[in-house]
C-alpha cells in the first residue's frame, strides 16, 4: 500500500510517501519558522500564505524523491484538524483536488492521532538512546498501549485498545507542554521556536552544573487523583522571578533548566501513574515535545525502572510535524471517503 500524506495544520508544509504504514520513501517538510521568528510566534495569516506558496512544490518533491508517479499511489491521506483553519484549508483543498484529478481515494486524518503513528514508522535516523534498546524500539507498539501527545497545542493522554479504538484519559487543563516551553522561552528572550532553543540552553546548564537540584518551581497537579495536568502556572512562576530584576545569562540559563525540569517531572510522573493503573503493553510518546532530550531520558529511565514492557519514542525528526506519520496513521485506519465530503476541523479532539 502506497500512501501520499499531506500535513498543513500549522507552520509546516509537509508531504510524504509511505509504504505499508512503515517504510518512508520520502518525507519533505518546508517550515516557515524563520518568518515567524520575526514576529516572535506564528501569525495564522502569515502561516496560511506560506502554505499556499509551498504546497505544490513540496508534494512534487515528495513524489519525485520517492520515485513515484501519481498513478502508483493507492490513496491520499490528509490532516483535517486540529490546527489553524487557514493552514488546514490549504492541505485539505489540495488533497481533494488531487483526489479528484488522479481518481484516488482520500483518507482524512486527525493530526493528534497521526502524531502517535510516528511510532509505527521505521526510523530513518536512530538516536543514541534508542540504539541502546534497539530490539525493543524496532518492534511496533503492542496494544493495549498508553499514548501521549505532547505538542505545541495539546497534551493528551489516551488508552489505545487497538487501531481506531482510543479512550480519553487526561489532558492539560490550560497550556500545552509545548506552549509552556514556548511562552517561558519568550519571557527569557530566547528566540522562536522557543521549545528547542530553551531545551538547548537548559541541557547546557545541567551539563555544567550536574549537581543542581532544579526544584525551584512548583509541579502543578502532580499529586492530583486524575491524569490531568496544568502548565500555565509555571509561566507565572517564571514571570515572578523576572520581576524588577536584571538577570545575567547564567540566571536565565538556570531558569530555563528549572522550567524544563518542572515540565518533564510532571509529564513523567503523570505517565507513570497511568502506566501503574492500566499496565499497558506499550507506552507511546509523540508530538514535538517528545523531541526533548531530557524528557526522553527521564521517561526511558523511569519506565524501565517500573518494568514497563516497551516504550516507544520516535527519533526527534519524526516527533515534530511531518506527513509521514499522517500516511502511516491512514494505513492502519484505512477509511476512505468521497473527496466532496472532506472538510477541515480546526477544533478536532484526539478521540473525535
Ligand atoms: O508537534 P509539533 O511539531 O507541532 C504541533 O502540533 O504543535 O510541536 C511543536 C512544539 C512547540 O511548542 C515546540 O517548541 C516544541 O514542540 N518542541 C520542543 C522541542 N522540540 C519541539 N519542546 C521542548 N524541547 C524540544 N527539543
Ligand atoms: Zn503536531
Amino acid at each position: 500500500m502506497l500512501i501520499l500524506g499531506i500535513e498543513t495544520s500549522c507552520d509546516e508544509t509537509a508531504a510524504a510517501v509511505v509504504k505499508n504504514g512503515k517504510e518512508i520513501l520520502s518525507n519533505i517538510v518546508a517550515s516557515s519558522a524563520d518568518l515567524h521568528a520575526k514576529t516572535g510566534g506564528v501569525v495564522p495569516e502569515n502561516a496560511a500564505r506560506e502554505q499556499v506558496k509551498s504546497i505544490i512544490p513540496v508534494i512534487s518533491q515528495a513524489l519525485s524523491q520517492a520515485k513515484i508517479k501519481p498513478k502508483d499511489l493507492d490513496s491520499i491521506a490528509v490532516t483535517i484538524g486540529p490546527g489553524l483553519i487557514g493552514s488546514l484549508l490549504v492541505g485539505v483543498e489540495t488533497a481533494k483536488t488531487l483526489s479528484h484529478l488522479w481518481n484516488k481515494p482520500i483518507i482524512p486524518v486527525n493530526h493528534l492521532v497521526g502524531h502517535l503513528y510516528a511510532n509505527w514508522l521505521m526510523p530513518e535516523i536512530r538516536d543514541r538512546r534508542l540504539e541502546i534498546s534497539k530490539k525493543q524500539e524496532l518492534k511496533t507498539p503492542e496494544f493495549p498501549a498508553v499514548g501521549v501527545v505532547v505538542s505545541g497545542g495539546h497534551t493528551d493522554i489516551v488508552l489505545m485498545k487497538d487501531h481506531g479504538e482510543l479512550e480519553y484519559l487526561g489532558a492539560t487543563r490550560d497550556d500545552a507542554a509545548g506552549e509552556a516551553f514556548d511562552k517561558i522561552a519568550r519571557l527569557l528572550d530566547i528566540p522562536y521556536p522557543g521549545g528547542p532553543h530553551l531545551a538547548q540552553i537548559a541541557d547546557k546548564y545541567r551539563k555544567q552544573n550536574p549537581n543542581a537540584k532544579l526544584d525551584m518551581f512548583p509541579r502543578p497537579m502532580i499529586d492530583s487523583n486524575d491524569f490531568d495536568m496544568s502548565f500555565s502556572g509555571l509561566k507565572t512562576a517564571v514571570l515572578n522571578k523576572l520581576k524588577n530584576q536584571h538577570l545575567s545569562l547564567e540566571d536565565k540559563a538556570l531558569l530555563a533548566a528549572e522550567a524544563q525540569e518542572a515540565i518533564v517531572e510532571v509529564l513523567v510522573s503523570k505517565l507513570m501513574s497511568v502506566v501503574n493503573k492500566y499496565r499497558p503493553d506499550s507506552l507511546i510518546l509523540a508530538g514535538g515535545v517528545a523531541a526533548n532530550q531530557r524528557l526522553r531520558e527521564c521517561l526511558a529511565d523511569t519506565a524501565f525502572d517500573n518494568r514497563l514492557r516497551s516504550i516507544h519514542i520516535p527519533p526527534p525528526l519524526l516527533c515534530t510535524d511531518n506527513a509521514a506519520y499522517i500516511a502511516a496513521a491512514a494505513n492502519y485506519n484505512y477509511r476512505t471517503i468521497n473527496w466532496q465530503k472532506v472538510v477541515s476541523h480546526p477544533g478536532l479532539k484526539i478521540t473525535d
